[in-house]
């Protein structure tokens, strides 16, 4: 017996050095402990060794069991240790590299423009009411005081959205279509709105234009309007005025000409003094020292009523401004292409730094 646990030992020692991972150490330890396992079997013939031996070998048996177990544990542990710190160099950052930058995106510049508007007017108590780039014949132009056969129709020639399954193209009949300025949510906001009404109103617009540096077929608008009960010309004139000195500065030089729009009465035009040259002209304001920055006027009493609203007790005035022109003039950018293109190399320059 005695002879049989030594030798146990010894094995136990050799078979726990072979074992190459924790799964093998494990296996071995079932093979000696398990309940048929072999130091388990041997120690069961225990009750069969005489009285004077059995204390000898008892000790002997618990030592050998102790030994291998405690064995067994350490070699775990040592392992285990091991596995753990595979995974800590497998898994470590290093801290020291450089981090990876990560791209985001940024507003376009013509939209940042557009905040900055919307800012200005925010602070003048207007609120934003957007209405839809698809439009009607209706709400576009009749609304708006254009008749089919007015002239000035030529101006804003428009995209005619085309009957579905009609080749050569006929127009939709519903006289569906891309609007060509944001004026049509005038009549959208005062329907939609009680007096007073104080709304801008910025958005995408589209018109029949053939394209080159200053023009395109989409393009920004924002369009302000007012209703009221005693709303008038002067209120206009502050407000622009007020809006130019925000916007460009409160040394800007601003004036007033006479305008035409058919869908306000009076109209005008409001210039500020040019960017570019300031004052002594230059081939950007084509030798005048002005720019035009917007048209403007009283809304015209027939577009009051297309709204819902009595023009014998409303007034209203309405201005509408293109942004992308005002978009090229502060960054300096010469042609209106650019803004549209989608060419990333060049709108990376507006993100900021980003
Ligand atoms: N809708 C006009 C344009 O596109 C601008 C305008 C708006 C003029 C409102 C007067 C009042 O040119």
């Amino acid at each position: 017996m005695q002879e049989e646990l030594e030798r146990l030992r010894r094995d136990a020692r050799d078979r726990l050095a072979a074992a190459g991972d924790a799964d093998a150490v494990e296996a071995l330890r079932h093979e000696l402990f398990g309940r048929t396992g072999e130091l388990t079997t041997l120690l069961r013939g225990l009750a069969e060794i005489g009285p004077e031996e059995r204390p000898a070998v008892g000790r002997l048996a618990n030592e050998v069991r102790a030994e291998v177990q405690g064995a067994i544990d350490d070699r775990l542990a040592v392992m285990r240790a091991a596995v753990m710190r595979d995974q800590l160099v497998a898994e470590a950052i290093d801290m020291s590299s450089p981090g990876r930058p990560i791209r985001t995106g940024h507003l376009h510049p013509v939209m940042t423009v557009e905040r900055d508007f919307r800012e200005i007017f925010h602070a003048f108590g207007f609120e934003v009411f957007e209405g839809p780039e698809i439009e009607t014949d209706a709400v576009n132009f009749e609304a708006l005081n254009i008749p089919p056969d007015h002239p000035s129709r030529d101006l804003w020639d428009t995209l005619y959205v085309a009957e579905p399954g009609t080749d050569p193209p006929v127009p939709a009949e519903d006289g569906t279509i891309l609007r060509t300025h944001t004026s049509p949510a005038q009549i959208r906001a005062m329907l939609a709105l009680d007096p007073p009404i104080r709304v801008i109103t910025p958005g995408r617009c589209f018109r029949y234009e053939a394209v080159d540096a200053s023009h395109g077929f989409e393009f920004f608008q924002i369009e302000g309007l007012v209703v009221d009960q005693r709303t008038s010309l002067a209120d206009l004139k502050g407000m622009l005025e007020e809006f130019a000195r925000a916007f460009y500065g409160a040394a800007t030089p601003t004036r007033f000409r006479p305008g035409y729009y058919p869908f306000t009465e009076p109209s005008v035009a409001f210039d500020i003094g040019c960017l570019v040259c300031g004052g002594p002209g230059c081939a950007a304001c084509k030798q005048s020292g002005w720019m035009t920055l917007l048209g403007a006027g009283m809304v015209h009493p027939s577009v009051l009523a297309a709204g819902g609203h009595d023009p014998e007790r409303y007034q209203g005035y309405a201005f509408g401004m293109g942004l992308d022109r005002m978009t090229l003039l502060r960054y300096g950018v010469p042609d209106l292409r650019l803004l549209m293109g989608a060419d990333l190399r060049f709108l990376h320059q507006f993100s900021g730094g980003r």
